[in-house]
């Protein structure tokens, strides 16, 4: 895929989301334009994936200053927690409204008013995506060395979960950095796509992008993994990640959980990627983490068809955590991490 597809463009002091929902049938942008939209477009998963929500509520916040004729600390707060609330498991979206904070707390403090925030506030988030890419080349070389120490120079044949590419971060992407990283050095066999129920980010979006860049794929439904696993078809699992607590365990998209486990039963090494701004080493464990639970109609319609009887109820958390036992290593800009040894990942995370 060409570096300069973006999921989020900013333009004429006028954010464009690429349209996710539509994917891949139709590529289209939504012109957002204040705060109530950009908090809508995160709801309704306009945009999607961790880095992606965490630097649309950047401008988000921009858009909201510029609506404002006078601000106080309490009335930036405010519109803080509109964006927040959006979506309550990627910490992404929390890390980045509360630099955003800061940033605005430190301005009022020196200028004395808002004028310039606005620009500063979008020079800011333009650079956490110039940003994304040094730092997501950084994990995808982590995980091509890990690769390549543990099965040689031979091709992979790689599983991933969910979707975790340029459409969720950005640039390159985490666990499909990897993959895409390994691919453009002629090291990919073959890459096994979840389907990804009930959103189907792995059918509609990460298809999308392995297609754009021409990297053999399977689609596989989630259903399959303790067939698939079993038979030997897969050498190695790499998934992204919404929120890591500080003793490792990780709160990814739901079926994450079940895949590491049936990989722990026959004994596939399983890695999340994902940067420090995903990472909350303010909770000790998983057990703290929000998980967002989404329309049941994700379940029991499809394009506004019922696929269930009239009437039928569902459960639809949209992530799970896998514990910290499950995974072999998680991968950050800043080195890998290996959870079963404790307090590892506090030390890689501060070095
Ligand atoms: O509900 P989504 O599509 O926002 O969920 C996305 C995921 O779970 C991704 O795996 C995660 O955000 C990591 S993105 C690099």
């Amino acid at each position: 895929m060409s570096e300069s597809y973006q999921p989020i463009i900013w333009r004429d002091d006028t954010l464009f989301l690429l349209d996710q929902r539509q994917l891949p049938q139709v590529e289209t942008f939504v012109a957002v334009t204040d705060l109530p939209q950009t908090a809508t477009a995160i709801r309704e998963m306009v945009v999607r994936g961790a880095p992606c929500i965490g630097f649309t509520a950047i401008f988000g916040m921009a858009l909201w200053v510029r609506g404002q004729a006078s601000l106080t600390l309490e009335s930036c707060r405010n519109a803080a927690s509109e964006l927040i609330a959006a979506r309550p498991t990627a910490v992404n979206l929390s890390f980045e409204v509360n630099r955003c904070l800061d940033l605005m707390e430190n301005h009022l403090s020196e200028k004395g008013s808002s004028s310039g925030l606005f620009d500063r506030l979008v020079a800011f988030g333009k650079l956490q995506i110039d940003e994304s890419q040094s730092k997501n080349t950084a994990m995808a070389k982590l995980g091509f060395a890990e690769l390549e120490r543990t099965f040689g120079d031979r091709k992979w044949r790689l599983m991933t979960h969910c979707n975790t590419g340029f459409l969720a971060c950005g640039s390159l992407g985490t666990a499909l950095g990897v993959i895409s990283y390994a691919h453009r050095l002629g090291r990919i066999d073959y890459v096994l796509a979840d389907e990804t129920r009930p959103y189907l980010q792995g059918s509609r979006l990460t298809a999308f992008e392995l297609a754009k860049e021409k990297i053999p794929y399977y689609l596989v439904v989630e259903g399959a993994a303790s067939y698939l696993l079993s038979r030997g078809q897969v050498d190695a699992i790499f998934v992204g990640a919404d929120r890591i607590a500080a003793n490792g365990d990780t709160a990814n998209k739901v079926g994450t959980a079940t895949l590491a486990i049936i990989a722990k039963t026959y004994n596939i090494p399983f890695y999340v990627v994902a940067p420090v701004s995903s990472f909350d080493t303010s909770i000790p464990d998983g057990s703290h983490i929000e998980i967002e639970l989404r329309a049941e109609s994700e379940l029991t319609e499809h394009k506004g068809q019922m696929i269930a009887p009239v009437g039928a109820r569902a459960i639809n958390p949209s992530f799970d955590v896998t514990d910290h036992r499950y995974i072999t290593g998680i991968i950050c800009e800043k080195g890998l991490i290996n959870p079963s040894i404790m307090g590892n990942l506090l030390k890689v995370v501060n070095s």
